[in-house]
C-alpha cells in the first residue's frame, strides 16, 4: 500500500533567550506567575532572523540529514501565521534559497494547528500527485506580532521552527486523523487584523497586535483536543493505549495534563518543552518531535500522536507509526 514516511526531523530556535525575569522587568509579571500558569520559563525570541530564515535553516538540515538532494524535493509547504509578507510565501523564499528548482510551494494558514494540517495535505497531495519527496515546515516568528505591553498575551509565545522530509513508500506510516475548523469561535485568538479604512488614501495601514480570549481558548482546548485525538485513534482503527507518546501543541502545560487526565492516559507519554520555547504556534508540534528524535525517544515502529489546536479555531490530531 502507498503512504508516505517521515524520513527526517529538524528544528531552528533563535540563539536569543528571554526569561520570565526579563520580562517581569518591563511589564507587571512575574516567574512564579507564569511557570504556575502555563510551565513556560523562556523562550527564543528573534533578533535578526524572519521566518523564512529560520524556516530555510530547517529545509536545509532536513536536505542534510536525509541525503535527499533539493533538486528532488517537490513540495515545500510552510504553516504559518507571522510570515515575512503576504506574497510572496515563505514557502518559495525558502525554495528559492535552497535551489529546490522543482518543488511548487505555498503557505498554509491554520495557526497553532498548521503543522499537522500542512502534513495531512502534503501526504494528499503526495499520494495523488505521485510526489516522492515534501518538506512540510511550521515556522514563526510571533514576537513581530506581539504587544510588548499586553502581559496576558506577551508572556506566553515564542519564535522558532521545525519540519519533516516527507518520502513516498510502500508501508502504512499514517494511520489515521482528525481535522477540524470552529469558525464560529474566530474571534476568541485574532492576530495581524488587516482593517480596512475610509483613511486608506492617508496611507493609515494598520496591522492589529496577538488578542486572545485565552479563558475560552483554555476550555476549548480542554475539551476539543480529547475529542480530537479519540477520533483520530477511531479513524486509525487503534486504541488509545496503543499509542506510546503524546506530541501536542505546547500552548500550556496544564491543557496538557489535563487531556491526558481526560483521555485517562499517564502524563509522562506527553512530551513537554514548553519551559524552554512557550508557545511556537504552527512551529511547536514539529520541534518538539525533532528534539524527541534527536534524544533518541521515538523508537521504530512507536505509535504517535500529533495534535494541534488553536486560532480558527482549529484542532488537528494526526496518528502516525515510526
Ligand atoms: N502576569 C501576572 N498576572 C497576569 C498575567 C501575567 N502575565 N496575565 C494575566 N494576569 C492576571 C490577570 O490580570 C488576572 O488578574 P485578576 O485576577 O486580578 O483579574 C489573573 O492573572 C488571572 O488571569 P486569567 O486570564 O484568569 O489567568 P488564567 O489562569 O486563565 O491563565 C492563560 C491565562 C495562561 C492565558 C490561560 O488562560 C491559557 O493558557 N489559555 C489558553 C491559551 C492557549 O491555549 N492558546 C493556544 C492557542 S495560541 C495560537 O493558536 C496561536
Amino acid at each position: 500500500m502507498k503512504d508516505v514516511k517521515i524520513v527526517a526531523t529538524d528544528f531552528a530556535v533563535p540563539e536569543h533567550i528571554v526569561t520570565n525575569d526579563d520580562l517581569s522587568k518591563i511589564m507587571d509579571t512575574s516567574d512564579k506567575w507564569i511557570v504556575k500558569r502555563t510551565g513556560i520559563k523562556r523562550r527564543h525570541i528573534s533578533q535578526k532572523e524572519n521566518t523564512s530564515d529560520l524556516a530555510t535553516q530547517v529545509a536545509m538540515g532536513l536536505l542534510k540529514k536525509s541525503g535527499v538532494s533539493a533538486q528532488d524535493i517537490d513540495l515545500i509547504i510552510v504553516a504559518t501565521m507571522s510570515p515575512d509578507n503576504m506574497t510572496p510565501a515563505t514557502a518559495a523564499i525558502v525554495q528559492g534559497k535552497i535551489g529546490a528548482v522543482n518543488s511548487v510551494c505555498f503557505d498554509i494558514s491554520a495557526a497553532c494547528s498548521g503543522f499537522s494540517y500542512a502534513a495531512s495535505l502534503a501526504r494528499g497531495m503526495m499520494l495523488t500527485n505521485h510526489l516522492q519527496h515534501a518538506i512540510v515546515i511550521g515556522a514563526e516568528v510571533l514576537s513581530k506580532l506581539l504587544d510588548w505591553t499586553d502581559r496576558s498575551t506577551a508572556v506566553l509565545f515564542g519564535d522558532g521552527a521545525g519540519g519533516v522530509l516527507l518520502e513516498q513508500n510502500n508501508t502504512k506510516h499514517f494511520l489515521g486523523q482528525s481535522l477540524r475548523t470552529f469558525g464560529n469561535k474566530g474571534d476568541r485568538l485574532v492576530a495581524g487584523h488587516l482593517g480596512v479604512t475610509d483613511d486608506v488614501l492617508k496611507n493609515k495601514r494598520k496591522l492589529s497586535a496577538f488578542t486572545m480570549n485565552g479563558q475560552e481558548v483554555y476550555r476549548f482546548a480542554t475539551h476539543e483536543v480529547p475529542r480530537s485525538i479519540l477520533k483520530a485513534c477511531s479513524d486509525a482503527q487503534i486504541e488509545l493505549e496503543q499509542i506510546d507518546h503524546f506530541l501536542l501543541h505546547q500552548a500550556n502545560s496544564r491543557i496538557i495534563a489535563q487531556v491526558a487526565k481526560k483521555l485517562k492516559q499517564p502524563l509522562n507519554k506527553f512530551a513537554i518543552d514548553i519551559d524552554e520555547y512557550g508557545n511556537t504556534a504552527a512551529a511547536s508540534e514539529a520541534i518538539l518531535l525533532a528534539e524527541m528524535m534527536q534524544k533518541d525517544e521515538i523508537k521504530p515502529d512507536e505509535i504517535i500522536a500529533l495534535s494541534g489546536f488553536g486560532g480558527g479555531l482549529t484542532t488537528a490530531t494526526l496518528i502516525i507509526k515510526y
